[in-house]
């Protein structure tokens, strides 16, 4: 995603009522947060934050939780959502190297939109569905992680499923041209999308 800074991010960030503030006080109680016992689901590296509230004006009954580490990029997503005033939708600015510290055992559901793909084999490491994440996924999920990818790169998406299947993995929903009535599209998909190229998409559960 490019940079363009963001004038005032910091002071985006400071006011706003979507993002969540020092989220680790709530490793373990998020559904406390939102007050109720609905399933939260989560978007990993959720850019400018299309996706995440267009899940959540669909689905009023789930929670979710968009989380970006770029303070530039999530400030765009909060000046969009923050008027919303959803009670269903909450941002995290943290790395997502971090989330073993914000999490316990509470996310149903994790969503991988167009990550990063780290096309270098020596950076493997860091793509979103590396055996370092794997874990990280199981830490923080409740009962086994399942996780929804979306990818126009066709290095990241084999080598996400030869991480799933490597890590004892059930795969479905495959497919190398994904359509389906209940897609939300995120901001790159739009792009991808009118260029005409398709789209990569799994739904991996661990066994
Ligand atoms: C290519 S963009 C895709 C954005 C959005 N999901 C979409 O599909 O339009 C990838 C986003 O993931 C974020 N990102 C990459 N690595 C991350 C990480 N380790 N933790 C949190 N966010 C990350 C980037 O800053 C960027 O905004």
């Amino acid at each position: 995603m490019r940079l363009r800074n963001v004038k005032n991010a910091t002071e985006i960030l400071n006011n706003s009522k979507v993002l969540i503030k020092e989220p680790t006080q709530y490793k373990g109680h998020f559904q406390e947060l939102f007050g109720n016992n609905n399933p939260i689901e989560i978007e990993i590296g959720m850019g400018k934050g299309d996706f995440i509230l267009g899940k959540a004006l669909k689905n009023p009954n789930i929670n979710y939780i968009g989380i970006e580490k770029y303070a530039s990029i999530i400030a765009r997503a909060i000046q969009k959502i923050d008027p919303l005033d959803l009670p269903n939708l909450r941002l995290i600015d943290t790395d997502a190297l971090k989330l073993g510290d914000v999490f316990d055992h509470e996310i149903t559901k994790i969503y991988l939109n167009f990550s990063d793909p780290w096309p270098k084999t020596r950076h493997a490491k860091r793509r979103l569905t590396s055996d370092w994440f794997l874990p990280v996924y199981e830490s923080i999920s409740i009962g086994k992680p399942v996780i929804e990818q979306k990818t126009d790169n066709i290095i990241l998406f084999a080598s996400s499923i030869e991480s799933f299947s490597a890590n004892d993995y059930l795969l479905e929903e495959v497919s190398l041209d994904y359509n389906s009535e209940d897609n939300v599209e995120t901001e790159y998909e739009k792009k991808f999308r009118a260029q005409g190229v398709k789209i990569n998409h799994l739904i991996a559960t661990k066994k």
